[in-house]
């Protein structure tokens, strides 16, 4: 890829997390960061910016007074978002970020009509859904952050249950952002060593909830949700995207007949390069994984059909 331009709507936590992170890597030349509330994105373009200083390659970092001013960028991430308040239902959660997604969608055809989206807003599988339908991009242009972060928090829960393997977990875990989340230890490992071996079952029963519970845990101690891993898993995938390095990554993608499911979103693992989804890689699945998924893909459906009863997408 010859730019090397990422834009990012939504300079709250988890957006200028990402930032920060891109930046410290040095992983591209230019982060231009966009917010509803301008002063919010200029302050940490800023403060980011200076933080480049000690970076070994420098970025520059920029604020969009308007999202004209976020141009041609190579890759957007779309953080932008309310989070549920008290008086809110889950439909007017979901009409009320599906709407600010249509905002940032209209302007990211307009001023960077060959990006990939890299979708963070939550409910993520759904708001990636919608970024399907309101672009009508190639389906590879769309990828929706989950896997990342849920991978990671299985990660961490098992290194703190065996005490080794720091940076050399790999956990994976598909299906939905959400309740109906899938980690996966039978495909996970430590440096290779498949977790059977090494975790017994109590344990591993332990690890998967710990892992399902992972976001809501930190909003327990921050009153906010996180953004550190969330951070640092979005400039994973920005960093893959950009290097075509083409590293396998559970992600949420819209199917067209992989794992028996045509236009829904759901996570699955994929391989990210420069194109965004390289390729979906289809796991054979046993009968009881078949009906755990089949239970993340009708929690999806549930809320897009909300959408679709609302009359959002007509
Ligand atoms: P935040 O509230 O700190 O930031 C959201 C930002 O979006 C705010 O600064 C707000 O002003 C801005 N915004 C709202 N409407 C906008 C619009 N139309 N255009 C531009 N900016 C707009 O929230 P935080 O913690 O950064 O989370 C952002 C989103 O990411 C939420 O939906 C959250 O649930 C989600 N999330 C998803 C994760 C994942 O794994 N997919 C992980 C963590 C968070
Ligand atoms: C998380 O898992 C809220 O999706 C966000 O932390």
């Amino acid at each position: 890829m010859v730019g090397r331009k990422v834009g990012i709507v939504g300079a709250g936590f988890v957006g200028a997390t990402a930032a920060y992170t891109l930046a410290l890597v040095g992983s591209c030349h230019e982060i231009v960061l966009y917010d509803i509330v301008p002063e919010v994105a200029k302050g940490k373009a800023i403060d980011i910016g200076q933080a480049t200083s000690y970076s070994s390659k420098g970025t520059i970092v920029t604020a969009a007074h308007s999202p004209s001013e976020m141009k041609n960028c190579d890759i957007v991430v779309i953080t932008a978002g309310v989070p549920r308040r008290k008086e809110m239902t889950r439909a007017d959660l979901l009409m009320i970020n599906a709407k600010i997604i249509t905002d940032v969608v209209d302007n990211i055809k307009k001023y960077s009509p060959n990006a990939v989206i890299l979708c963070v807003s939550n409910p993520l599988d759904v708001m990636t859904y919608v970024v399907h339908k309101l672009t009508g991009w190639q389906r590879h242009r769309i990828i929706g952050m989950a896997g990342a972060l849920d991978g990671a928090r299985m990660a961490y829960q098992i290194q703190k249950k065996v005490g080794y393997g720091s940076g050399q977990t790999r956990a994976i875990v598909i299906g939905d952002h959400g309740q109906h989340m899938i980690p996966y230890p039978e495909i996970s490992a430590v440096g290779g060593v498949p977790l059977n071996q090494i975790i017994g079952k109590t344990d591993m029963e332990d690890i998967i909830e710990k892992t399902k519970e992972g976001g809501a845990e930190i909003v327990k101690y921050l009153k906010t949700s996180a953004y550190y891993a969330p951070g640092r898993s979005i400039s994973i995938m920005v960093e893959a995207i950009l290097d075509d390095s083409r590293i396998v990554m559970p992600s949420s993608v819209l199917l067209n007949g992989e794992y028996g499911y045509k236009d829904v979103t759901l996570g699955v693992p994929v391989v990210l390069g420069a194109k965004g989804v390289e390729k979906i890689i289809e796991l054979e699945l046993d009968e009881e994984m078949k009906k755990r998924v089949d239970i993340s893909v009708n929690s999806i459906r549930e809320n897009i059909d909300i959408l679709k009863k609302e009359g959002f997408f007509d």
